[in-house]
């Protein structure tokens, strides 16, 4: 595997190899990254790696300064997984001096999490078109953890005509049901257990909506309850359409459950899709 630094070294070891998989990361992989990573070996006949901490998309410093970082064992990681290229470019060659463009998907990233971080959609669209700019992939690989980011990313491929195919793999979670985040290694052992009642949260609603309860505000209600168990709230338990992220009253289709919450001083998200 080859560790790159820059577009042009990229385009040219990628130029006539065939299909290109792309799988965006900001490091400090998981099982769930390597899950991604592994899809793309499966489907594509190259596949790039892009690591890169994005500072735009942090809204608070701490966050940014206590992002884990570690591109050695990254790089084995991703290597033993299948990646012909890890591209972990500097800070200025993606921002360059000057740099003056961002990309904003109006309304699908001004709510939620786009309210709750201001700006950090911005700079995920911003990144990402960037991303699929420098590399040129048929297909790149998403985790379905960031839903959200999912729908933002799949709206702005659509509105720029970017020929690229957005694939999504399912939520990669610990044996007791956490999701699996790079941020899970900040929290201590206590909370480490209560950040379980996230996943049994929307298992709750989940069970609830298929065994007949379709209004959106009570399935939010039992969200919240669990949580309430272990002294947390939320940020936001929201009830969506999928694919568009708007807010639905009755679950008569199938919809996502999408929450927020902060686990000490982690902040942690985790959804669900729900079927009536
Ligand atoms: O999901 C992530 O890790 C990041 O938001 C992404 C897509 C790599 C953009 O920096």
């Amino acid at each position: 595997m080859k560790i790159l630094r820059d577009a042009a070294a990229v385009r040219t070891a990628v130029a006539g190899a065939g299909r290109v998989g792309l799988v965006p990361t900001m490091g400090a992989f998981h099982e769930g990254h390597l899950s991604l990573i592994r899809a793309a070996r499966a489907a594509c006949d190259v596949v790039v790696v892009w690591l890169f901490v994005n500072p735009t998309q942090f809204n608070e410093s701490s966050d940014l300064v206590n992002y884990p970082r570690d591109e050695e064992r990254d790089a084995a990681l991703a290597a033993e997984s299948g990646a012909d290229i890890l591209f972990a470019p500097t800070v200025e060659a993606v921002y360059p001096a000057g740099f003056a463009t961002t990309v904003t998907v109006a309304g699908l990233g001004d709510i939620l999490e786009g309210a709750h971080r201001p700006g950090h959609f911005t700079g995920v669209a911003t990144v990402v078109a960037k991303m699929l700019n420098m590399v040129g992939p048929q297909v790149a690989f998403f985790g379905a953890k960031d839903a959200q980011q999912v729908a933002v990313v799949r709206r702005m491929v659509a509105d720029l005509d970017i020929p690229t195919r957005i694939e999504v793999l399912p939520i990669v979670r610990e044996p007791d049901g956490l999701a699996m985040s790079s941020r899970n290694v900040r929290l201590g052992a206590d909370e480490r257990r209560r950040a379980t009642a996230l996943h049994r949260g929307l298992v709750a609603a989940g069970y609830a909506a298929s065994t007949g309860q379709r209004d959106a505000a009570t399935l939010a209600r039992v969200v919240e309850g669990v949580l309430d168990g272990e002294a947390l709230s939320a940020e936001y338990v929201a009830v969506v359409d999928p694919d568009t992220f708007e807010p639905l009253t009755t679950v008569d289709r199938p919809a996502l459950i999408a929450l927020a919450a902060r686990v000490g001083s982690v902040r942690l998200i985790d959804n669900m899709e729900v079927a009536p």
